[in-house]
């Protein structure tokens, strides 16, 4: 690797400190990379990753430590030092100027008039070597607003390169792309990386990491929790440096045949878009089942309508025709409350907007579903027994929270998560259908939270996990669906699966006449 063969490294950090009122978010960290290096830069979040970077960038300045490049030291005073010594950073929030066209992003400070370029006919040239060679097929007048995220990015990226830069550094840049997007994302850094240009790179998806990173450096509490070669490492290895201990190994799961009878059958689903929705995505006929003890997985991109399809199981929106069976018994749910009534349970995807009151205590909101169980009488609670449920919970759950009364909302997103399932596992559900589990969660929190759901399995319950994240599915569904456009477009055991079929599966033509 290329710190290895070069004894004198591209970038070296060195002992960077950096504190906030009451907080050590770096406590001395260093950071190597190398000549057309890709370096992942990983941790939890609260890890210090984005306040490195920002020092880096000369966007903040540490309280202490050393900066060198090719061996000297430097002074990034402020984003026009990095910029002159050849580092650009791209942010989680672009900074690009939406109403600009792409070539005056590009060269945003540096128009006609300065010595690299004369007039606008040079400019859009210009504008349009970096973006073709980049594969962004956009013209140079187009305003910045009618691009995608990802075609945003690529602006930023060939601003970058713009200003021949040596090191791009990007915080987590795949979080908003789509599966596609991130090959195009990972082909330009490989580009970039073959004319000596390194990236470092922050990424919650570890599986990016063994893609196209060459090293990586692990942060943890503001700490360097370890740093190597990719090809000598793993994600278990990984994720033991990002968490600081040993995760439990997911649990074990029994064959296929020994699930028990069908669960939630449901059969012929159809939801048509009406007058007042134009927009709504339309179910078409949507047939499934799940049986006790099962994870059914279903995958499918942006728009399948797999949110549709659990919220009109949940009763949370009406369908139009279609059966409901729980237990082989035909049933009419037209309200969540209905549904949680007759077992079934959603998590959704949106858990800050949908499933949690953020402004109330993490007690009340983890006990509010049970309140049969925690109140004598129907309205006066018992706190003793709340206290005890509680209790419960987070040890079993490893919920992290300085105190129960403590706010939701100043949880981590996984404890979050957590909270929420621990709702529904004090309600002993049936059915439980959980939305994008995971999203914008930590490696450990990750692991916890398919353990537990493995666990609700095999407990009894039929579980359903939607999920973007193909690995994730593959990780814990013993049976995934696809779908794609409303329709279900296949059924493969998760032990015959694997990303690439999946993907076919789920972009697979659709019979329209069907
Ligand atoms: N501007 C700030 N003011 C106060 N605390 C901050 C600020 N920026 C970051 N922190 C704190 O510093 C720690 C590291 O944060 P950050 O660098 O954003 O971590 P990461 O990017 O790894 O998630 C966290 O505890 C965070 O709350
Ligand atoms: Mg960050």
């Amino acid at each position: 690797m290329s710190s290895q063969t070069n004894p004198r490294p591209l970038l070296r950090m060195s002992a960077i400190a950096k504190s906030f009122p009451g907080v050590v978010a770096l406590g001395g960290v260093d950071l190597e990379v190398g000549r057309g290096e890709v370096h992942a830069l990983l941790g939890e979040n609260g890890a210090g990753k984005s306040t490195l970077l920002k020092i880096l960038a000369g966007a903040q300045a540490s309280d202490s430590g050393t900066i060198e490049l090719d061996g000297l030291p430097v002074v990034l005073a402020n984003p026009q030092d990095a910029h002159r010594q050849g580092i650009v950073t791209i942010y989680q929030e672009f900074t690009l100027a939406p109403n600009m066209s792409i070539a005056d992003n590009v060269f945003v400070g540096r128009e006609p008039g300065s010595r690299l370029l004369i007039n606008d006919r040079q400019l859009d040239e210009a504008t349009s070597q970096l973006t073709k060679s980049i594969g962004l097929e956009r013209g140079p007048r187009t305003l910045v607003r009618d691009l995608s995220v990802a075609e945003q990015q690529m602006v930023e990226i060939a601003r970058a390169l713009s200003m021949k830069s040596k090191l791009i550094v990007m915080d987590e840049p795949t979080s908003a792309l789509s599966l596609a997007e991130v090959d195009k994302l990972f082909e330009i850094v490989l580009g970039l990386k073959a004319q000596g240009i390194s990236t470092i790179f922050v990424t919650h998806r570890l599986e990016e990491v063994f893609r196209i990173c060459d090293r990586y450096t692990v942060l943890r509490d503001g700490q360097n929790a370890g740093a190597g070669a990719v090809a000598e490492t793993s994600v278990e290895g990984i994720i033991k440096l990002m968490v600081g201990r040993e995760l439990k190994a997911l649990s074990e799961r029994r064959a296929a045949t020994e699930f028990g009878p069908v669960m939630l059958e449901v059969r012929d689903i159809v939801r048509l878009r009406t007058v007042t929705s134009p927009q709504a995505i339309e179910l078409r006929n949507v047939s499934f089942n799940v049986r006790r003890g099962e994870v059914l997985g279903i995958a499918g991109l942006i728009g399948a309508g797999r949110t549709e399809m659990a919220r009109a199981i949940f009763g949370a929106d009406p369908f139009d025709s279609g059966h409901v069976l729980i237990d082989g018994v035909e049933t009419a749910i037209r309200s969540p409350q209905e549904a949680i009534v007759h077992g079934i349970g959603l998590v959704p995807e949106d858990r800050k907007q949908q499933a949690l009151f953020l402004s109330l205590a993490i007690k009340t909101n983890l006990t509010m579903a049970a309140h049969d169980r925690i109140s004598r009488w129907r309205y006066f609670i018992d706190s003793r027994t709340e206290a005890g449920l509680v209790d419960d919970y987070r040890q079993r759950l490893n919920i992290r929270m300085a105190h129960p009364d403590q706010l939701v909302a100043n949880l981590s997103g996984g404890n979050q998560q957590k909270v929420v399932l621990a709702r529904w596992l004090a309600l002993g559900p049936k059915i439980l259908i959980v939305d994008e589990p995971t999203r914008g969660i930590d490696v450990g929190a990750k692991v916890e939270v398919h353990n537990l759901l493995l666990e609700m399995a095999n407990s009894g319950i039929a579980v359903i996990a939607i999920s973007s994240e193909l690995p994730e599915i593959l990780t814990i569904a013993d049976r995934i669906l696809t779908m794609r456009e409303g329709r279900v477009t296949g059924e493969i055991l998760s032990a015959d699966a694997d990303q690439e079929k999946l993907m076919k599966m789920m972009t697979a033509p659709i019979d329209r006449a069907a």
